[in-house]
């Protein structure tokens, strides 16, 4: 099980120390962008992205919670992201088909992967498996860090990793949504690969030691 906490509920004020801790216990950072349009909040973009690139020594995991993704891939490549999640909804909102954009971070140099939130059937994420290298199965409604984890995101799991065992594609399923150390082990039971953790880690005391618990050691 893989941990990529979001910094959305970091302190900014101390984000490097932050940074350089999550290169010791996590396996990616995993970054929160939203817009204020697609998702009613407003998190941040390429300075603070490209600031932690500098620092960290594993992968950024961006989440886009934007409209209109397909208009910044390149400068999130430039910014150092490695894997690139988008919204299925913002996509085909924009008229464009998630295939081709899946192709296009690929051809960037960045993993692919492909969000939707939980009101989306996990069916409709099927056609475009075979072009991405991870699914976000949102466990809350993009937004906001904090909030409680959706006890129905554990079928949409195992639905999603019947499927990519049914194809034998090598889609990993990244879960992203009111995970903590309680109900880490159920997720990663259910097949979750990559686990996001933001308020239970950042809100932690201790945010090193939440990682831990979170990964059960
Ligand atoms: C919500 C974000 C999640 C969230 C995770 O829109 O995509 O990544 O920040 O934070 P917690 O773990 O606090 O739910
Ligand atoms: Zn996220």
């Amino acid at each position: 099980m893989l941990i990529s906490p979001s910094i959305l509920s970091a302190d900014f004020l101390n984000l490097g120390s932050q940074v350089r801790m999550l290169n010791r216990a996590a396996d990616m950072i995993h970054l929160d962008v939203m817009d204020g349009t697609f998702v009613p909040n407003i998190s941040f973009g390429f300075g603070l992205i490209s600031s932690v690139a500098r620092e960290s020594t594993i992968p950024l995991d961006a989440h886009l919670m934007i409209v209109n993704p397909d208009k910044y891939l390149e400068r999130f490549a430039k910014a150092g992201v490695r894997m690139l999640s988008f919204h299925l909804e913002a996509a085909l909102d924009a008229g464009r088909d998630p295939a081709e954009l899946l192709r296009a971070v690929r051809a960037l140099g960045m993993k692919p992967g492909l969000a939707f939130d939980p009101d989306v059937p996990v069916e409709d994420c099927f056609p475009y498996l075979d072009e991405t290298d991870y699914i976000v199965v949102m466990s809350v409604f993009a937004g906001f860090g904090g909030q409680k984890f959706i006890p129905a995101s554990l079928d949409r799991v195992r639905t999603l990793k019947a499927e990519i065992a049914r194809r034998g594609l090598p889609c990993l399923v990244e879960i992203d949504g009111g995970v903590t150390a309680e109900n880490a082990a159920g997720i990663a039971a259910a097949g979750a690969d990559i686990l996001v953790a933001g308020n239970a880690v950042f809100g932690a005391a201790d945010p090193e030691a939440a990682i831990a618990r979170i990964k059960g050691n």
